[in-house]
């Protein structure tokens, strides 16, 4: 027995040497044994799947004469469990610092047992899911300088936070606290320069006291249940550089010379709120120091004059307002003026020449979906970003574009531009020329180490060929030349580009085959993507067609996501747009592609097989092979296939059964094998006898649900639920589906709800977990995310929007 326990304590003794030698060689060297013990302990009370060993000891510190650990920072994503009131965590009296934030502590509430840890001088919780009321122990914390516990789920009134007089920040944002924040916050806590209360339900009133305490530097009262008056005492907090004050739940106009006496203030958000139209007019000084003023959705219908006085604003957002009429010429005289975002108002245009833009310090420039028409205007010299989609420009897109060596982003889409695709593609990273009226053909001037990740040129009138010189384009991810009069063979050598992703070359006029020559393998390394419909592709594909389709059978991303052409960086965000063809639904897709692998090559002339190799694409969410000539037998290995929702087989030749395996998959929501030579059952399950009758239609020898006549000789029984689905598939096929970002609100993915309401499961799949994302405004007024698909429908956008 003994010696067991000695075996025992040797191993953990080895155990430790092991950790102490080789994750903690630098920081936790000091940390005495049984504080390493222990630290072991309080990892395996979790789930750690997500640590990295290395890392988790990382960031830990003990004191180097104690030994005892004074800073513990666990890595972003490790742990995840119920973090227990008898957790070895509050053993560690001695923690000065301690920073658990992005953890998965679902469900746990704050156990009163920190209160233990009093010692504490920062403390961060972020975004781990703690639930319930922060204990009021909380108090004993005095040491506390940094107190963060947003983006959690925690219910109850303000924190009782009185007694931590040195607090200096305090973040308690993302959260669902409730009542009234205390009169004497600012009083007792004379330290404070961030208070970060964003989107809880708290009510005011909010109480500044006369003298003190205005150290207040960062204040976000964002999307709260204030009533009444919350502005003049935060007029008093004159030392605010960051003030945010969005989506206030108060009735009343705001003054705008209400600011006037922040002469600090750099930064205003006052986002859904309603301003007082003359304080916007007003030529008086409201604070000349301020740089970013975001004012969206503020039923502003005239453009705020006020600007004017405004000489260090860099940025400003104006969007979604109700301006009409031109922006005015000395709007762009600003002399800091770097990102202006425009986008969803009413103007027509702008004041004065067509080079009124030029001169202009602008670098980021938006003015998407509003009602400009004429020619386009010269665009600044330093443009890094210009996006005007959705309006009525006409004319030829300006060549003055080629010399902004700076410009990365260029989306002139949905305007009526004419003439000639510009020669200078190679220097955009994006370029999207989608539904204009462009002709000719795609240059074929684009050099080597182009940086071009982004093309598209769909819905226009070009013609000629695909150029070769898209081989030099290697980071290409997304191309998309759907819909135009392009005559030529399928572009087998594009799969020597190692990043393309997306392709559509829908509605051309493509024409040959699909088979690689000399029987090579059509391996396109990164393709998820191939849209091929309607064209005149001709021949057989071989068995082994889908064999080396690597990515289309490659596990996707955890978040189950796969981000197309997103290209990020400090100011702006571009997002790809694709449109879709499925279930008889045509989608025009916003922004996010989500993890789907779809082959559409509908509308062609193949004929042969289907090559069974298509049962290698194990991640296919949706297959149309519609409207083409194929023969033979429906393939079994689509029974591999088990992420598939959507698959289309009609109009062809095919022969033989439906394969009874097929009633395995389970996320099938749409089927159709109509007019093709079947026969036999309809394999029985709900998949199948879900769908509408007209899926199975012009078989001759097909029977059982959800066609009429039984395979056995019965007295039939008709269905009311069919003439519902159909009745439903009819408003789907009209019903142009979209999917879009608005500035400030990444959450607000919409317009799918025609999907939602007919297939949840579905919904789920494109919006995917980010539907809940949310963005700080401020921030993105920052990122300028603009792009919106919206020609459809304005109006149900909102409506559906969280
Ligand atoms: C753990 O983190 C270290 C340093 O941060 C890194 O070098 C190592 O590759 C990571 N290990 C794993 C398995 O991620
Ligand atoms: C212990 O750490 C403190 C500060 O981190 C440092 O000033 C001191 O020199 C260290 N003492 C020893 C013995 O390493
Ligand atoms: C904490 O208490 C639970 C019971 O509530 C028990 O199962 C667990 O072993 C205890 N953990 C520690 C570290 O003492
Ligand atoms: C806490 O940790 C997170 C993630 O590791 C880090 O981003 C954050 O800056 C840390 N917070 C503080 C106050 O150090
Ligand atoms: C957190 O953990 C819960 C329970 O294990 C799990 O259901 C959930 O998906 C996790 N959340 C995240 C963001 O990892
Ligand atoms: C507080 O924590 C959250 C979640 O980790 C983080 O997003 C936020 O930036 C932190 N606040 C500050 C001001 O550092
Ligand atoms: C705050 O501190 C005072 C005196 O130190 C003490 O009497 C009081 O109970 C404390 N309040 C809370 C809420 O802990
Ligand atoms: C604060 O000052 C204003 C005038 O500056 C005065 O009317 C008010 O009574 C003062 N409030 C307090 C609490 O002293
Ligand atoms: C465009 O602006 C109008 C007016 O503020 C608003 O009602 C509408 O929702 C906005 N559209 C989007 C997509 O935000
Ligand atoms: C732009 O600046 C250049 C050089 O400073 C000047 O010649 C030109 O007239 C300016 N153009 C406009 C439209 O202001
Ligand atoms: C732009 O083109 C569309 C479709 O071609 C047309 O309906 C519209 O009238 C045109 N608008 C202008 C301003 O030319
Ligand atoms: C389906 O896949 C399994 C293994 O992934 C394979 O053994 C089987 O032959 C496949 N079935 C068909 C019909 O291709």
């Amino acid at each position: 027995m003994s010696q067991l326990r000695l075996r025992f304590l040797s191993i953990l003794l080895l155990y430790c040497i092991f950790f102490t030698s080789s994750f903690l060689m630098i920081n936790a060297l000091t940390c005495r044994p049984d504080q390493i013990q222990a630290l072991l302990h309080f990892k395996n009370e979790f789930e750690s799947d997500g640590c990295n060993r290395s890392d988790y000891f990382n960031g830990v510190m003990c004191d180097n004469t104690t030994g005892v650990i004074t800073k513990l920072q666990l890595p972003t994503g490790c742990f995840t469990g119920i973090l227990k009131p008898n957790s070895s965590l509050f053993g560690f009296h001695q923690l000065r610092y301690l920073n658990l934030s992005h953890n998965n502590f679902t469900s746990s509430s704050l156990p009163s047992e920190f209160s233990n840890l009093n010692r504490l001088e920062v403390l961060s919780l972020g975004s781990n899911g703690f639930t319930g009321q922060v204990p009021t122990s909380i108090s004993n914390l005095i040491l506390l300088t940094h107190l963060n516990l947003s983006h959690n789920e925690l219910t109850g009134s303000f924190p009782l936070v009185r007694n931590l007089t040195k607090l200096s920040f305090l973040d308690l944002s993302y959260n669902q606290l409730s009542g009234t924040i205390p009169s004497d916050l600012l009083l007792t806590l004379p330290f404070l320069s961030y208070l970060n209360l964003k989107k809880n339900q708290l009510t005011g009133p909010i109480e500044v006291p006369n003298s003190s305490s205005a150290r207040l530097v960062y204040l976000s009262l964002g999307y709260n249940k204030f009533e009444g008056q919350i502005l003049k005492p935060i007029s008093k907090l004159i030392n605010l550089k960051h003030l945010d004050l969005s989506y206030l739940n108060i009735r009343y106009l705001i003054d705008l010379s209400i600011f006037f006496p922040l002469k600090s203030l750099l930064i205003l958000d006052l986002s859904r709120n309603r301003i007082l139209p003359a304080s916007l007019s007003s030529d008086s000084d409201i604070t000349p120091s301020l740089e970013n003023l975001v004012l969206v959705r503020c039923d502003i219908s005239e453009f705020p004059n006020i600007l004017k006085t405004l000489q260090n604003l860099k940025h400003i957002d104006i969007s979604s307002n109700i301006i009409k009429g031109k922006v005015p010429e000395w709007f762009w005289k600003l002399p800091h003026l770097s990102i202006v975002n425009l986008v969803n108002n009413s103007f027509t245009g702008f004041e004065g020449s067509s080079e009124v833009l030029l001169n202009s310090s602008v670098q980021l420039l938006d003015f998407a979906y509003n009602s400009m028409t004429g020619p386009f205007p010269i665009p600044p010299l330093n443009s890094i970003y210009l996006s005007a989609w959705n309006n009525s420009f006409t004319g030829n897109i300006p060549l003055s574009i080629c010399n902004r060596s700076s410009l990365t982003v260029l989306d002139l889409s949905y305007n009526n531009f004419t003439g000639p695709i510009p020669k200078c593609l190679s220097n955009l990273k994006v370029v999207n020329l989608r539904k204009n009226s462009l002709e000719g053909s795609i240059p074929d001037e684009l050099y080597s180490g182009a940086s071009t990740q982004t093309l598209d040129v769909g819905y226009n009138r070009l013609t000629g060929k695909l150029p070769r010189s898209l081989l030099n384009c290697s980071f290409l991810k997304f191309l998309s030349v759907d819909n135009n009069r392009i005559e030529d063979t399928f572009p087998f050598w594009l799969k020597a580009l190692p990043n393309l992703q997306v392709f559509t070359l829908r509605s051309n006029r493509f024409f040959g085959s699909l088979s690689p020559p000399d029987q090579g393998l059509l391996a396109f390394p990164n393709l998820r993507i191939l849209e091929l419909s309607d064209n005149s592709f001709t021949g057989s594909l071989p068995p082994s067609f889908f064999v080396s389709w690597k990515a289309s059978s490659l596990k996707i991303n955890e978040d189950g996501r796969m981000y197309m052409g997103d290209y990020k960086n400090a100011y702006y965000t571009y997002e790809d747009t694709l449109d879709l063809q499925y279930k008889g639904l045509f989608m025009e897709q916003g922004k996010v592609l989500t993890s789907y692998s779809t082959i559409d090559f509908s509308g062609n002339k193949l004929e042969g097989q289907i090559p069974e190799s298509i049962g290698l694409l194990k991640e296919l969410i949706a297959l149309n092979l519609s409207n083409n000539a194929f023969t033979g037998h429906i393939p079994l290995s689509l029974a591999n296939l088990t992420e598939l929702e959507s698959l289309d087989l009609s109009r062809n030749q095919l022969s033989g059964n439906i394969p009874r395996e097929l009633g395995s998959l389970s996320f099938l929501a749409y089927i159709s094998v109509a007019h093709n030579q079947l026969k036999g059952e309809i394999p029985q399950g709900p998949q199948f006898s879900g769908q509408a009758e007209s899926s199975f239609e012009g078989n001759v020898g097909l029977c059982g649900l959800p066609l009429q006549g039984s395979c056995f000789v019965q007295p039939t029984q008709q269905h009311k639920e069919e003439d519902e689905e159909e009745e439903e598939d009819q408003v789907l096929s009209w019903k142009a589906v979209v999917i879009g970002y608005w500035p400030g609100l990444l959450f607000g993915l919409v317009l799918a709800h025609v999907i939602a309401s007919y297939k949840p499961e579905w919904f789920g799949k494109i919006v995917g977990p980010d539907k809940h994302k949310q963005v700080d405004p401020v921030r993105l007024f920052m990122t300028l995310d603009s792009r919106w698909d919206s020609f459809n429908n304005k109006n149900s956008v909102e409506q559906t929007k969280k």
